[in-house]
Order: C-alpha cells, then structure tokens, then sequence
C-alpha cells in the first residue's frame, strides 16, 4: 500500500427510488438508490476495494471489461460476497483510458440483481485520451448514459418474476441514468455521450430526431483508431459506445432528443454556448494488430436456442467445468456462431471476461465500421460466424457468455482456463 494508490468502498445497498409521481420504487444500488455513483479508476495505478454488501442476499462485484487477474478480482460468480460481508480485492489497472461498468452477477440471478439497480458505470482514465481534443468534464460536457428498460407495477414496483421471460425481460419505460424522460441542458458546443446498454435483453437502435451525424469516437475497451461518422447506432446489451455530438449548428432554444426507433430517449436542449470548432483528428489511436500465434487451432463456438433451451457449445453451463483452455498471451482466432435460425432468432451478444479482443470478420466479410476499437462484447447475428482475436494477458478462469442477461443465467455460459 503506498500513498498513490486509488483506494474505494463500493457498497451494494437497498433503497426507494422515485422515478415517478406516487410511490417510491424499491431498488438497489452502489453507494446509490439506484444503479451507482461513476468509478474512476486510473491506468497503471494500483487500485484496492472493499465491496460490502449489505443486501438481504448474497452478491457479486463484476468489472465487466477489466482486464484482472483472474475470477475473485473478476467477480463473476466465483467470488461472492454473503450479506454482511466485505471482500477486498486489489490489482493493478493496466489497460487504456475506456468506458466499463460493474455490474452483479451471481449466478444464476444476475438478472434479477441488475433488474432492481445493480449496475454502475466505471471510467479508465490515461494520460493518451487525455491529450486527444475530446471533452472530458464530466457531467458538463462528457456524460455517461445508462440506457434500460423497466416495467412499472402497482405502486410503482418493479416485478421482476412477473415480467420473466427466459430470452431476456423488457419494460415499457425506458431510463436514462435512472430517469424516465429525461432532458440535458446542453451549455457546450460539443458534448460526449458515454452510452452503455445496461439492458437485460433490449438493443437500442439510437438516432436523434433530425438524423444529426455524430462522431463515434470509443468502443468498449476505449478509444477507436479513428472516428466513425453515424446518424444511427445499434447498441446490444453490455456494449459501450462513446460518442462526439456537435451542436453547433442549433440557437439557443432549440430542442433535439436522442431517440431509439420510434420513442425518444432523451431531449437535448440548446442553451447559449461558447462556439467550439475543434475538429476531431482522422486517427484518434493506435491499436496493435497482433498476429495470431502460430499452430493453434481456431477456437469455434456455438451460441444454441432461445429461451429455456439456450446453450454454449450445446451444454449448460457448469461452474466446477472448465471448458477450455488458453496459454497466457498466446493471440488465439475465436469464431462465435449463433445457431438460431436466421427467420426467427434473436441477437446474442457475446462477450468475453477479463480481456478485451478485436473483431476480424463477419460471416467472413467485414465488421461494422464502429468494430475496430478493442471490444469485450459482439452482437453475433442469427445464423452469424463472427471471428474475433483474443488474448489474455493474466491467468485465471474467466466466463464467457451471452450478455441478454436471462440467456446467461439460463446456462448459455462457458468457461475458460488462462494458464
Ligand atoms: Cu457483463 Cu459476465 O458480464
Ligand atoms: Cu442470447
């Protein structure tokens, strides 16, 4: 322990909520109501913390997109904390500036734990974004935004049992950050939207109302190599997106809103700003084109069925099963397919503990644009082979699994032995 340590107390708390008029909604949180303050931690720093639970059932602490030194640190459901208690973990952060998040995962209940609140979105700071003309104050002109969805009962509760659906549970409200309806006051000319899909199983096919363009400028494990200019984006469940918006072309008092297909999302409202014509550069970062180690075979993969059916590699998953297995920093081909029909099958989004990978083809052909960044998450289409490049960088046993949450702790879930 030195004094330039980063040094946190998460606690998994109950709490009331009040998302809408009448009664408060019970929900639990991190050191929050809901969902949880942002954590940031600092690349190359070592960084130590204490999560304490104090709900009435045991629960993880998972740092979904942190590269850790294996599965306690990882806080899948190999590492739970009983009611009561407070575990500590410790590592060293040592992976570029990114967008990540925390979130529960017991198994087999992270579903029902995230439903009522366990989620929190973490930033990497490093000294590379630091230097790119991005914004960076946070809640002025850098905002994180936790896209979900909930169901809202009688007394305004949620119901998680009564809303159960095995390929993925959905609400008719949507929140942002916690918030039905919500509105940002925009007083810079740019602003950075941090977008995580903290949904159990819903995407977000987002664009605002006038298709204004915007800069996607990270992915999930940071920075890209280079913008990619969009009017829309698809967010699956768990995937990061960083996004740059220019506003410059709007009066004060104007109105635009950030919309999912047919219902908006949030409203954006123009006050007076300074103008701001910083023009983002056409290479942002680079990331290593690593070359695959010679003689290993290609790992396939199968993401099977839809609801109590689903499956990795045809079997459920099992705790005490190690799966497979990976030499430490050997860069090993991965090919993921979803073997739902492509008439009536759904998105699986796969992601992958304790690294982040690159994406190299789809069905052999190319990724989306926004897909060269480091990622920990691809949706994998029905009837789709994705091929990604995955190394890890630390030994222990990570999970890999489907992140429509419901598919997870329905056994579409494997894992894997760095050794
Ligand atoms: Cu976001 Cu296995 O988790
Ligand atoms: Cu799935």
């Amino acid at each position: 322990q030195t004094a330039t340590d980063d040094y946190y107390t998460v606690t998994a708390e109950a709490s009331e909520t009040q998302f809408l008029p009448g009664k408060k909604t019970k929900t639990w949180g991190y050191n929050a109501g809901f969902l949880g303050q942002t954590i940031v931690f600092h690349n190359g720093k070592h960084t130590h913390i204490d999560l304490k639970n104090t709900l009435p059932e045991l629960t993880t602490f998972h740092w979904h997109g942190l590269n850790v030194p294996g599965p306690i640190t990882d806080g899948g459901c190999h590492a739970p904390v009983y009611p009561g208690k407070t575990n500590h973990i410790d590592f060293d952060v040592d992976q570029p500036a990114a967008t990540i998040w925390l979130h529960a995962h017991p198994c087999p209940s992270t579903a029902t734990q995230v439903w009522k609140g366990l989620a929190a979105m973490v930033l990497i700071k490093d000294d590379v974004e630091d230097q790119l003309p991005l914004p960076r104050n946070y809640g002025v002109d850098d905002i994180p935004m936790v896209l979900q969805d909930r169901e809202f009962h009688e007394d305004n509760q949620f119901d998680y049992r009564a809303d159960y659906d095995p390929d993925g549970v959905q609400g008719h409200t949507a929140l942002v950050n916690g918030t039905v309806n919500p509105y940002f006051d925009v007083t810079t000319q740019r602003v950075r939207l941090r977008i995580l899909n903290g949904s159990n199983r819903r995407e977000w096919r987002l664009h605002f109302d006038d298709d204004l363009e915007f800069a996607q400028v990270g992915s999930d494990g940071g920075i890209m190599p280079a913008p990619v200019y969009l009017t829309k984006l698809m967010a699956t469940c768990a995937e990061r997106d960083e996004i740059v918006v220019d506003f410059g072309n709007y009066q004060p008092g104007d109105e635009v809103t950030l919309m999912t297909d047919d219902t908006p999302l949030c409203h954006f409202r123009i006050k007076a700003f300074e103008p701001d014509n910083t023009k983002l550069p056409d290479r942002l970062v680079d990331i290593p084109d690593e070359t695959p180690t010679p003689g290993l075979p290609v790992r396939k993969i199968t993401m099977d069925g839809m609801d109590e059916e689903v499956a990795m590699d045809h079997k459920k998953f099992d705790m005490q099963r190690i799966d497979a297995r990976q030499k430490v920093n050997d860069v090993a081909i991965w090919e993921i397919t979803n073997t739902n029909s492509t008439k009536n099958g759904m998105v699986h989004p796969f992601h992958v503990h304790g690294t982040q990978f690159t994406v190299l083809a789809r069905n052999d052909g190319p990724v989306y644009p926004n897909e060269h960044g480091w990622k920990d998450t691809v949706g994998v289409n029905p009837g789709e082979t994705v091929r990604i490049k995955v190394r890890f960088k630390l030994t222990g046993v990570y999970m890999y699994h489907c992140h429509i949450i419901e598919h997870e702790d329905g056994g579409m879930m494997a894992q894997i032995e760095s050794y």
